[in-house]
């Protein structure tokens, strides 16, 4: 007799779910654009042609051609029945199922445990004893209070299951034995060291407790924190579980289970370097922060972070070390992904568990709402950390890095920005600026192409930064496409026609080829007589490049009939563009306003806020 779930239930889980943390259980997934991508599960392939798309939460092989939801790919690539998957997949995302339903399945599952199941097992165990001792017992007390004095609150150690393992190093031997774990299993758990004579000793003793969980939320490491400096002369202030068949810190991000659902909501990761940052975080309300495990980031993380967004903000240590970790870490990302990157620098060589129990969570959020920088701005404060810029060399050395730099960036927007930046602050002329990068930019083409390769370093720069001189011919943006539509329909519909001059001065086309024949339509309404057709338009219009955009215009295919919606929704995309351009130059204008005020703090708000526009406008 097969399991049955209720309805309502798996309509719950359908909704609860995303595609792409199931799939990426079992495929290496890549975002590009909207999709992700990777190695069809089903057949081997050379060229990844499985897709998953977010927005209708389906599958698709273009080489095989199956596809399907959630539920299909689980019984396909794990030969599950519909409700096993539909349970497996309310696992995978830890969504909670009614008693009746689980132990229904209880009963009808038939596969033994599997040693990976009782290690899990295990880890939770022994998680509920570390748990116990720290908050009800009086070997737990001095824990308990260091970390209360830490700031901690009883719900966020009851939320990440922190625990104390005592001095006694046969406790949790004794403990498990008791459970009937066989002597094998303890072994391969990682959780004990071995005596000479062959019997086992607890790893963990006199240390706080931090249960590591993989992606699914399960416990599959500990990390011990020493409580007090002479506690462990020569050992390490914290201690992981070793490899074993649960644990690989290469793949494992701290909070990334509990973070996921924060990091797609807020659509954007914030990094940390250590736990007790994520955890003083999140007790502070930003609930989007995984730290790596005290490693520097691994291709396998980042691909976890490229799973789930697109943003990812660092905020590492304010000390030495801690701006070295992040300059390798950024550069790591823009090796490896596109994604956006901004940093966070704490000041005093704070970290960020410091700062908020210095400053209180209000300021916390507020620095990590307006305190952050750009990388660009992140790497010019690298680079002229340890120099005197007094020293003419060591300046122009510095500036120089800096244009050398601005080669990556690809808005023209944010680059004119720096330059203005730069230019103010070493009192140089943006121009002689602007030389010195274009010459970097010919001698950086000259270079590649020298070592043979055909393309341009970066295509994306090579268009921004010389767009007056090689614009390329791209597809239709949305917007442009809007104005083509509406002016179609406003030359053929008289209501329509009628609806845009009412909006006067609020509203004009995007593209000035555009609002040109806007124009010029205006007055040719004005000279005709009676026969206002397109074709005499045509004629009217003299520029070549406008008459070609006319017919561009003329061939769009339409219905012969308009509604007031297709109208408004036009103008709405049309205006929203416009609405952001005259934003971005309101915030230039105060950005020269700030700049000549000298308003630093204001400076780097409308910085954050002309990159953010500038984006926005290039995603169209
Ligand atoms: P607190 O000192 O408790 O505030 O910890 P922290 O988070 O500030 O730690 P720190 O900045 O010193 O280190 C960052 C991260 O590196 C930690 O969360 C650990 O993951 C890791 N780490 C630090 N010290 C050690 C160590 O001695 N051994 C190992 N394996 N990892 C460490
Ligand atoms: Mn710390």
């Amino acid at each position: 007799m097969a399991i049955r779930i209720p309805e309502e239930t798996v309509n719950k889980i359908r909704q609860e779910t995303n595609i792409t943390d199931v799939v990426s259980q079992y495929v290496q997934l890549k975002k590009k654009g909207k999709n992700f991508f990777g190695f069809c599960p089903f057949h081997d392939e050379k060229t990844p042609s499985f897709s998953v798309t977010e927005e209708k939460q389906i599958f698709h092989c273009f080489s095989c051609g199956r596809g399907g939801n959630v539920f299909t790919f689980l019984m396909e690539v794990d030969g599950l029945t519909f409700p096993e998957a539909v349970i497996k997949t309310a696992e995978i995302e830890q969504i909670e199922l009614d008693e009746a339903v689980v132990n229904d399945q209880k009963r009808h599952s038939q596969a033994p445990d599997s040693k990976k199941e009782v290690l899990f097992k295990l880890h939770e165990e022994s998680l509920e004893l570390f748990h116990h001792i720290l908050l009800n017992t009086t070997v737990g007390e001095e824990a308990l209070s260091y970390l209360t004095t830490r700031g901690l609150t009883r719900e966020v150690i009851e939320t990440f299951g922190i625990g104390f393992a005592p001095q006694e190093r046969t406790l949790l031997y004794q403990y498990l034995v008791e459970k009937e774990y066989q002597e094998d299993l303890l072994k391969e758990s990682g959780l004990f060291v071995e005596r000479e004579n062959g019997t086992l000793l607890d790893r963990f003793y006199n240390r706080i407790i931090f249960p590591i969980r993989n992606q699914q939320g399960k416990v599959v490491a500990f990390s011990g924190r020493m409580l007090k400096k002479d506690d462990h002369e020569n050992s390490p202030k914290y201690l992981n579980s070793p490899e074993t068949l649960l644990f690989n810190k290469r793949n494992v991000l701290f909070n990334y289970d509990k973070a996921r659902a924060a990091i797609r909501r807020e659509k954007e990761v914030v990094l940390f370097e250590g736990f007790m940052d994520v955890i003083a975080s999140w007790q502070a309300g930003i609930q989007n922060g995984v730290a790596s495990m005290g490693t520097s980031l691994t291709n396998e993380q980042i691909h976890m972070l490229d799973r789930v967004t697109d943003h990812v903000l660092v905020a590492y240590d304010g000390d030495d070390a801690g701006i070295e970790a992040t300059k390798r870490a950024t550069d790591l990302l823009v090796e490896q992904t596109d994604f956006d990157l901004e940093v966070l620098t704490f000041s005093e060589g704070l970290d960020p568990d410091e700062f908020i129990k210095k400053n209180g969570p209000a300021s916390f959020k507020e620095f990590l709402t307006h305190g952050r920088d750009t990388l660009f701005g992140f790497k010019m404060r690298y680079y002229r950390r340890n120099l005197n810029l007094n020293n003419e060399s060591q300046r122009l050395s510095y500036i120089e890095k800096v244009v050398t730099e601005m080669l990556t960036i690809t808005s023209a927007v944010e680059r004119e920005m720096y330059f203005k930046q730069l230019a103010d602050e070493f009192d140089f002329s943006i121009d002689t600026l602007k030389e010195q990068f274009q010459q970097q930019f010919y001698e950086e083409r000259k270079k590649r192409s020298k070592k043979n390769k055909p393309q341009p370093p970066n295509p994306e720069v090579r268009s921004t930064a010389f767009s007056h001189v090689e614009q390329q011919r791209k597809k239709l943006d949305s917007i442009e496409r809007a104005e083509q539509l509406l002016l179609n329909r406003l030359f053929h519909f008289e209501e329509v026609w009628i609806q845009i001059k009412s909006l006067a001065d609020e509203f004009s086309f995007v593209h000035d080829d555009y609002q040109m024949l806007y124009l010029l339509y205006e007055s040719f309404l004005e000279h005709s007589e009676s026969q206002a057709t397109t074709g005499a338009f045509i004629d009217f219009v003299k520029e070549t490049h406008l008459k070609n955009k006319l017919v561009e215009i003329e061939l769009q295919s339409l219905s012969d009939e308009i509604t007031a919606q297709e109208i408004e929704d036009y103008i709405d995309v049309i205006s929203r563009k416009s609405r952001l351009q005259s934003r971005l130059k309101e915030t230039q204008e105060a950005l020269s306003e700030a700049s000549k005020r000298g308003d630093q703090a204001h400076l780097r708000t409308l910085m954050i806020e002309i990159v953010n526009l500038s984006r926005l406008l290039k995603n169209g």
